[in-house]
């Protein structure tokens, strides 16, 4: 009887940035030590449908299977346009593979924010998304805005802060539109006094802005009365919240809502991205996007309260 081929198992990293971030491939390594990294840098639309059909093609389709692409890059223009590319190469071609998108980690980031809100959320009987008022401090970067377009997924009301209204604009229009909803707003922070403007109904803020930038002080997260949830995503001091460590993990602050900070929710983002990372490898094709991290997220987080309540 013939023998079966065995297969390696190979990622393919398509980067639209100058360097391939070690950060996600040392996540594949982890979860597959013993696969292999091919990575490409700088890496257009162009390039990526030469790529794919030459990852493709030498293994069959059997050996396609055990090749899968994780498309990265810090701007999300380039990684959509990417990510179309390679679609359209698996589309045309006899047989394709699946495909990991987590543009610099902001999928799994943003998936593993809005899920740990959710999460302290139920715990503490505040419910679900649903209908909530929900703040996304810097709601205009690649993480931000991934956590705005989840928690308008959840049909939650979500105001975003920019200091360029238009930017800011642009964000929410193209969110609404993929949700068919005007579910979220934007408010202009250029200033710091502008904050309170757009914390004052929020039940659920997430700071989510470049790293070292103080985004909420202590005084304006106190007027925020309405607000039962404070979450950070910024690791790097100053923090984004003032009075909430990176290691708050549901505290209770002072000024009576629950924290949870950047490394807190960074456990979770790994998980997510190493489970993303398994599904991918496991399955023959398919996207493995943010919507796929934050289904990973959500059901970790009620995994976890449904034991604790066991
Ligand atoms: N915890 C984790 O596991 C994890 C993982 C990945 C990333 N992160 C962190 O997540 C955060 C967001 O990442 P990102 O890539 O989305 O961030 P980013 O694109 O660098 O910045 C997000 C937004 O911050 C605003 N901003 C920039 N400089 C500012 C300033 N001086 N003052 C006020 N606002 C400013 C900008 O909004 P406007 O221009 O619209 O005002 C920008 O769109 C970073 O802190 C990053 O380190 C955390």
């Amino acid at each position: 009887m013939a023998q079966q081929p065995s297969f390696k198992t190979v990622f393919v990293f398509l980067d639209t940035d100058k360097y391939c971030s070690p950060f996600d491939m040392l996540v594949a390594i982890d979860a597959f030590p013993d696969s292999m990294i091919f990575k490409y840098e700088n890496v257009t639309g162009e390039d990526a449908a030469k790529i794919v059909f030459d990852a493709l093609f030498p293994r069959g389709p059997m050996g396609a299977q055990h090749t899968k692409i994780f498309i990265n890059g810090s701007n999300f223009d380039m990684v959509s346009e990417v990510v179309a590319a390679t679609q359209k190469c698996m589309a045309s071609a006899p047989w394709g593979n699946s495909i990991i998108v987590d543009p610099r980690g902001a999928y799994s980031t943003a998936a593993g924010a809005v899920a740990k809100t959710l999460g302290l959320s139920l715990e503490k009987g505040f419910g679900t998304l649903e209908g909530k008022n929900v703040t996304v401090l810097a709601g205009t970067g690649p993480v931000g805005q991934t956590a705005a377009r989840i928690y308008a997924s959840e049909k939650a009301n979500v105001v975003i802060t920019s200091r360029t209204m238009a930017k800011g604009q642009a964000v929410a229009d193209k969110i609404n539109k993929e949700v068919g909803a005007e579910r979220v707003k934007v408010v202009e922070v250029t200033k710091p006094e502008q904050t309170s403007a757009a914390v004052k109904d929020a039940e659920i803020i997430l700071a989510a802005g470049a790293g070292g930038i103080q985004l909420l002080s202590a005084a304006d997260l106190k007027s925020a009365a309405k607000c039962k949830i404070v979450a950070d995503i910024n690791a790097i001091k100053p923090l984004g919240v003032e009075g909430l460590g990176s290691n708050d993990d549901g505290v209770a602050l002072s000024s009576g809502a629950f924290g949870i900070g950047a490394l807190a929710i960074g456990k979770l983002k790994i998980k997510i991205e190493t489970e993303m990372i398994k599904r991918a490898t496991a399955a023959p094709q398919g996207l493995f996007d943010y919507s796929i991290a934050y289904e990973i997220g959500k059901a970790a987080i009620l995994k976890k309260l449904a034991k604790a309540k066991a």
